[in-house]
């Protein structure tokens, strides 16, 4: 019998862990640390997520497998609660992901996945913690072909700090835990679900279709972006915590060179879902030289009358820049164990573009990554980024 301790159930990615781990009839028993005042409080925030991927009665049956213990990871080493002690495996997905929250996000992804570890070395039959970080801990310098030893890396240039902070992590875990049986995953960029498109989250979808909207791109067409379902990358984490003998304890989760998208693709596949003249030209620009370009457009295609259309833009802007680096993560160690490829963006950007709503709606799904920025009207715009990080 095995238990699996789950942080970050109340995500996208959690959420689309459980939707399909749940719906087997596996002898696993799904332990789930969810911030909550109750463990009914807890069951209906994951039973929320779990809506987005199924019908609200699923979602209630489904919810009713898994096992909540209330609870913060960033404290799980003060937590004493005996359900923990006896998981087998580990999958620690939460974390703060707001790109400019400084050193709240390093405090949590960081000291808080430290707790979680110290609290794992109490697990007597732990046999696998899988912990999730990010590509984009190869900051922008990267070689365009990233391979996942060549990180974390001292000399990286972060963009933001939330990718510092999981570099920060790894490079602990690695320090300060060998006894613990640690498996990093890497995902890269995680847009949509293969087959229920939109529902589960707009994440980054709206950058997508922002892009499309105001027809323009810091980078040449012929440049690649690497991403990845939100379906493809569950299962590939229930696959690499399960798996008993792996071969190397670090993998990317990513499209790598077969799979990854091209922009002129996914242009393509815009005109192909709304077709407009055949061509759907678009302007390119640069992000620092052209700024108040972007803004002009930004305001002629959204409006910036609000704060949280001036989130929107500096957001969209700070997409771009991840948009821009033209990076790729090697997906061969994933392959060699087995795992199947994902989908590639441009298979089913029609699925997701069927099912998504207005774009400033979608942009929900992310707007709490950019809260940190005070909406105050002075602030500029157009203020370089690395001022943020
Ligand atoms: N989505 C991507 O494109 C992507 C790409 C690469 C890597 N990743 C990594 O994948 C993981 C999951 O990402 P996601 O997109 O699913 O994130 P998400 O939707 O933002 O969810 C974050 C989760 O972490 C939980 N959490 C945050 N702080 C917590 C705390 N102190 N105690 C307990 N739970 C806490 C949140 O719980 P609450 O509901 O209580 O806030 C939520 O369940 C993250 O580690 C992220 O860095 C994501």
């Amino acid at each position: 019998m095995q238990r699996i301790l789950l942080t970050g159930a109340t995500g996208l990615i959690g959420g689309a862990v459980l939707h399909q781990a749940l719906g087997r009839d596996e002898d696993v028993t799904w332990v789930c640390l969810v911030r909550c005042t109750s463990v009914e409080q807890g069951r209906q925030r994951v039973a929320a997520r779990l809506a987005r991927f199924t019908d609200p009665f699923t979602a209630q049956r489904l919810v009713r497998k898994i096992e909540i213990v209330p609870g913060d990871f960033t404290r799980a080493d003060l937590d004493m609660d005996p359900r923990l002690d006896a998981c087998t495996h580990v999958l620690h997905l939460a974390a703060d992901t707001s790109w400019w929250g400084g050193e709240r996000v390093f405090r949590t992804n960081h000291d808080g996945t430290l707790a979680l570890a110290r609290r794992a070395q109490a697990m007597a039959g732990l046999q696998r913690f899988l912990h999730v970080g990010t590509a984009m801990i190869c900051g922008a310098a990267a070689p365009s072909l990233v391979e996942e030893t060549a990180y974390p890396a001292a000399d990286a240039e972060h963009i933001v700090g939330y990718t510092e902070s999981k570099a920060a992590t790894e490079t602990s875990l690695a320090a300060l835990f060998p006894d613990l049986p640690i498996v990093i995953a890497r995902p890269s960029i995680v847009v949509g679900h293969s087959t229920l498109g939109a529902a589960p989250s707009s994440s980054i979808l709206w950058v997508l279709r922002a892009a499309d909207a105001l027809r323009m791109l810091p980078c040449d067409p012929e440049s690649c972006v690497d991403i990845v379902p939100a379906d493809w990358v569950a299962e590939t984490l229930i696959g690499l915590l399960k798996k008993p003998d792996l071969k190397h304890d670090l993998y990317h989760l990513s499209s790598g060179t077969a799979g990854r998208t091209r922009w002129a693709d996914v242009i393509a596949a815009f005109e192909k879902a709304a077709p407009s003249d055949g061509v759907r030209a678009f302007q390119r620009f640069d992000l620092d030289r052209d700024r108040s370009a972007l803004r002009k457009r930004f305001t002629e295609v959204f409006g910036l009358g609000d704060a949280s259309m001036r989130a929107m833009l500096r957001a969209t802007r700070a997409y771009y820049a991840f948009c821009a680096l033209d990076l790729t993560f090697a997906n061969d160690r994933l392959l060699a164990e087995g795992f199947d490829r994902a989908s590639s963006l441009a298979s089913y950007l029609p699925v997701c573009l069927a099912n998504s709503g207005a774009i400033t709606e979608q942009f929900a799904d992310d707007i709490e990554m950019f809260a940190s920025i005070p909406p105050c009207p002075a602030l500029p715009t157009d203020m370089p980024l690395a001022a943020f990080a």
